[in-house]
């Protein structure tokens, strides 16, 4: 997987279908040489080299195209200040080191006290390309100040136009897919909020401007980060578009004392000809067998008390909840909000992980035990780095929280961030939090985190914007801990819906909220960006109460359960208010989800048509799994059908419902005949197993 050439000094790394080739240049400079369809050693080291077309000297003779840009013109990937002011790095090779799939470029400065590792890691069984970077201070005296410390740089080929995808959004409306064209000079996509964030989510697609849902060629990256992050792309003059990314934003800076190393997270890219579909269930089947902690589980249906009650929680309540939940077929009760300390609202509570004696008289264990009899696992909403002012724990540590001296504390959602960079933070979350679990047979946190970071920042701390890294590395730490003392224990990422999803979480995390946006056709949208990286099986989504509590719309429970069984479905209504019917229909639509469940969580992913009728079908050997939406059309206006993918021409499907069967040909080609009445909201879910 990983070839050298000491003639040329250039490495190539293969994948399965995608090769990846950097060079050692001349002066010392690794610089990028191929990044697409396979190739060898030989050709590789036959790329032309680029070359300033104008030859001005108003480019830099040394700055293009290099794996991690430390000088030039464009956006550097890496600034230090040295002692004494030089700004510059003069790379010198320390060889390499390879070790399977994983590659080590080892360098370090030619003058100055700084060494550092280019990481590259392929697999066998996936085209996404891991890099990171890790930078030492070799030296005694004083540290060095790094004001950016990117994972990876990233070139394409010059292509004849360069076209961005990348999804935007906020509370409730995140992983809003866009395409739009990139500009010449630079655009910054970042997070400043502590979290990779409901605004922009950490990843990019690049194509020519031509590629569709299934051709043409894309270059994807991913940063696997869950804090403050900034990806920089330059599309230079020269026409060439190079992108570098890593944690952080600007202004933050972080001091390496003499010793000290910094290792940035993993920035992973990936090379795909099949177009976005093609590169989506890359990552997909990536972040499945790489990422996930427990990526071959079947995820169970989840029932969350918190649009039933909000804060509103009590044991008579939830058992009651319980109960219905149980009927219906969830598989795992999941306790929201306002189980603990003087929590009855947002103002109040937070830190005082104790249940709340009034809700709870005998604390939680007679709810447990009621779950289990029902045959459901417990789950409880958490949110750890968080704290209101008006709880014990703050009253007790006001210094605990992230802050600035002399400086007011902004209030978002009446709460603070607590700075999980303090061991004694930490500690104190890692003891509450493994007391919880082990004293009651909990099977499931929902860690939520509901506020971005202001005033960030540690009084009296040597290296204050550390903070910013500090606190992810901090929540990674507890996750991790718990996990390995209780194996049986799965988490689910939140933070207030999709804020913190990225490739960081999903390694310690088993699935993520996708938003606090339970909207069925708003899901549609949030759904289709959610899953451009990440698949399915970590994609949680309720049917919840119609008319929604936030958008207000009305639609039919089969058209609500149909858009959340395209994920890991759950049930998140108020059941006491449903009707017997409902929660009979309810119940065999989970059972049907049940069913379908394999195909849909373990299959491969194939999105179908768009608004008004779009969809999304799964395949997983001989079972194929088509979920159809069609929104409200004018009379007369017939959507085009949905063609179905990935059959085999000559195979004959039946549908396991009516028992109709159809040629593969006849689906790939004139698509799926679907019933759907009337001009309204309508949905279907068509289950087709192939013939022998
Ligand atoms: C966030 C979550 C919700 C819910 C509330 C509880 O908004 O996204 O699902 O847990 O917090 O306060």
């Amino acid at each position: 997987m990983i070839e050298f050439d000491p003639q040329h000094r250039i490495w190539l790394l293969s994948t399965p279908a995608t090769a990846y080739a950097l060079r050692l240049d001349e002066d010392g400079t690794p610089r990028h040489v191929h990044w697409g369809r396979p190739l060898t050693l030989a050709q590789a080291a036959a790329v032309p080299r680029f070359r300033n077309p104008a030859d001005s000297s108003f480019e830099h003779p040394r700055a293009d195209e290099t794996e991690l840009p430390v000088t030039g013109f464009g956006p550097s990937a890496l600034q230090v200040r040295f002692p004494g002011g030089a700004r510059e790095i003069e790379w010198r090779s320390d060889g390499h080191v390879v070790d399977g799939g994983h590659l080590t470029i080892l360098l370090h400065d030619r003058h100055y006290p700084l060494a550092a590792e280019l990481h590259y890691r392929v697999h066998e069984d996936s085209d996404v390309l891991e890099r990171w970077t890790v930078l030492r201070h070799t030296g005694t005296g004083a540290p060095l100040e790094l004001s950016r410390a990117d994972s990876a740089s990233w070139s394409v080929p010059r292509l004849r136009d360069y076209r961005l995808s990348q999804v935007t959004g906020a509370w409730s409306s995140e992983f809003r897919l866009r395409r739009e064209p990139v500009p010449g000079g630079e655009i910054v996509l970042t997070s400043r909020r502590g979290i990779s964030g409901h605004h922009v989510n950490p990843w990019v697609m690049i194509d020519d401007g031509g590629a569709g849902e299934e051709h043409g060629e894309v270059w994807s990256t991913a940063l696997a980060w869950s804090g403050s992050w900034r990806v920089t792309l330059h599309r230079s003059p020269a026409e060439r578009l190079c992108w570098t990314g890593g944690f952080g934003h600007e202004g933050v800076a972080w001091r390496l004392e003499p010793g000290e190393s910094l290792e940035t997270p993993v920035f992973a890219g990936l090379y795909c000809a099949g177009g976005f579909g093609g590169t989506s269930r890359a990552w997909h089947a990536h972040i499945a067998r790489h990422v996930l902690p427990a990526g071959s589980e079947l995820r169970p249906v989840v029932y969350n008390s918190w649009e039933a009650t909000g804060w509103a929680v009590t044991e008579q309540g939830q058992k009651r909840l319980a109960a219905l939940a149980a009927e219906a077929g969830a598989e795992l009760f999941v306790m929201d909000d306002g189980w603990f300390g003087a929590r009855d609202s947002d103002g109040a509570g937070l830190g005082d992980w104790v249940p709340n004696p009034g809700k709870f008289p005998a604390g939680l264990n007679p709810l447990i035990a009621e779950v289990h009899r029902l045959g459901m696992r417990f789950g409880i909403w958490v949110e750890p780095e968080m704290v209101n002012p008006d709880s014990d724990l703050y009253r007790a540590h006001p210094d605990w929280v992230l802050h600035q001296p002399d400086r007011r504390r902004t209030l978002l959602r009446n709460q603070l961030v607590l700075d999980f960079g303090r061991p004694e933070v930490t500690a104190w979350a890692h003891d509450w939090l493994d007391r919880l679990v082990s004293e009651h047979e909990i099977d499931f946190l929902k860690w939520d985190m509901n506020r971005a970071f202001t005033e960030a920042g540690r009084p009296g701390s040597g290296d204050p914007d550390r903070v910013w890294t500090d606190h992810v590395r901090g929540v990674y730490e507890v996750m991790d801990r718990l996990r390995a003392d209780h194996p049986r224990l799965r988490i689910e990422a939140c933070a207030g819906g999709g804020g913190r999803v990225d490739l960081g979480v999903l390694r310690r995390t088993d699935e993520a909220w996708t938003s606090d946006n339970t909207d069925a056709v708003d899901r549609i949208a949030i759904q289709h960006g959610y899953g451009q990286i990440y698949p399915a099986r970590t994609m949680a989504a309720w049917v919840t109460d119609s008319p929604n509590f936030l958008t207000g719309r009305d639609l039919p429970l089969r058209f609500r359960f149909h858009v959340a069984m395209a994920g890991v479905l759950g049930l998140g209504g108020d059941l006491l208010s449903w009707s017997a019917d409902e929660r009979k229909e309810a119940a065999e639509l989970v059972a049907l989800y049940k069913e379908i469940r394999p195909v849909v969580q373990h299959g491969v992913q194939y999105r179908l048509g768009e608004p008004p009728l779009s969809g999304v079908q799964y395949v997983a050997d001989d079972r194929v799994v088509v979920l159809a939406w069609r929104l409200p059309a004018p009379f007369g206006v017939s959507p085009l059908p949905l063609r179905l993918r990935a059959l085999e021409p000559d195979a004959r499907y039946r549908d396991d419902d009516t028992g109709t069967v159809h040629h593969g040909a006849v689906l790939l080609a004139h698509g799926l005949p679907l019933e759907l009445p009337g001009t309204g909201y309508a949905s279907a879910l068509v289950r087709l197993t192939r013939l022998p």
